[in-house]
């Protein structure tokens, strides 16, 4: 019995994940990584360090690189993304969500965010939807980021749920893996090859309604 819904915010919230791929496509370049739609795909769902990491092995240097280095690219990164999200509007919430979260809300779920990300928090105060979560899970709070699933099982736990009661919505092949690792019903939206482990797949953000989820939802 579904009684709560977990999100993720790049990508299913927020039209962020467009402003992460920038940031990091500028770091690629610099240390010498060729940008390529798979590693686009890849790095999404990933935290901050793991996402340089992964830049830095798929150019195969990630010896070359100690942790102050890292850290200074880290840092330049997310100075470089914090500057393209800072005119964020309520606007840049994806086509239908912010109805989606109306819906869910006035039919009794709770709700709760499950991101990667250490901006969640002023992005979706930027977005104007604070209201409807009962808590934004503390990436650092979790041992491990996905496709772990830690973040998902944390996201249950703030709703005072269980991971059967709760269904996780994710725009990344490694979110679809936190969701299912957690033993909560996935909803994947977007790229049908990355997110072919999702229970239940969705193209857009605008396909997205209660009245669509429940048309699929496993018996
Ligand atoms: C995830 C994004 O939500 O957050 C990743 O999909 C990003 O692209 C990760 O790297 C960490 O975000 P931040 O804002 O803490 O660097
Ligand atoms: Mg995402």
């Amino acid at each position: 019995n579904i009684k709560g819904f977990a999100f993720d915010m790049d990508g299913v919230l927020a039209d962020t994940a467009k402003f992460h791929s920038i940031a990091w496509r500028q770091i690629a370049e610099e240390v010498g990584t060729t940008w390529t739609p798979e590693l686009a795909e890849n790095l999404k769902g990933i935290d901050r360090m793991g996402s340089l990491d992964l830049i830095l092995t798929t150019g195969g240097m990630a010896d070359e690189y100690d942790l102050a280095a890292r850290e200074a690219l880290a840092t330049k990164k997310n100075d470089n993304y914090r500057n393209l999200i800072s005119e964020l509007t309520p606007d840049d919430a994806l086509p239908g969500m912010r109805e989606f979260l109306a819906e869910l809300k006035a039919a009794g779920y709770k709700m709760s965010i499950a991101s990667a990300s250490k901006n969640a928090g002023f992005i979706v105060d930027r977005l104007g939807i604070s209201d409807y979560f009962e808590a934004i899970v503390d990436p650092a709070s979790v041992a491990a980021g996905k496709p772990d699933p830690a973040i998902f099982k944390a996201a249950a736990d703030v709703l005072n749920l269980a991971p059967e009661e709760v269904i996780g919505l994710e725009d990344s092949g490694a979110g679809i893996q936190s969701i299912n690792g957690a033993g909560e019903m996935s909803v994947g939206i977007g790229d049908a090859d990355a997110l072919s482990d999702a229970d239940i797949l969705f193209a857009s953000t605008k396909d997205v309604t209660l009245a669509n989820i429940k048309a699929n939802w496993p018996k």
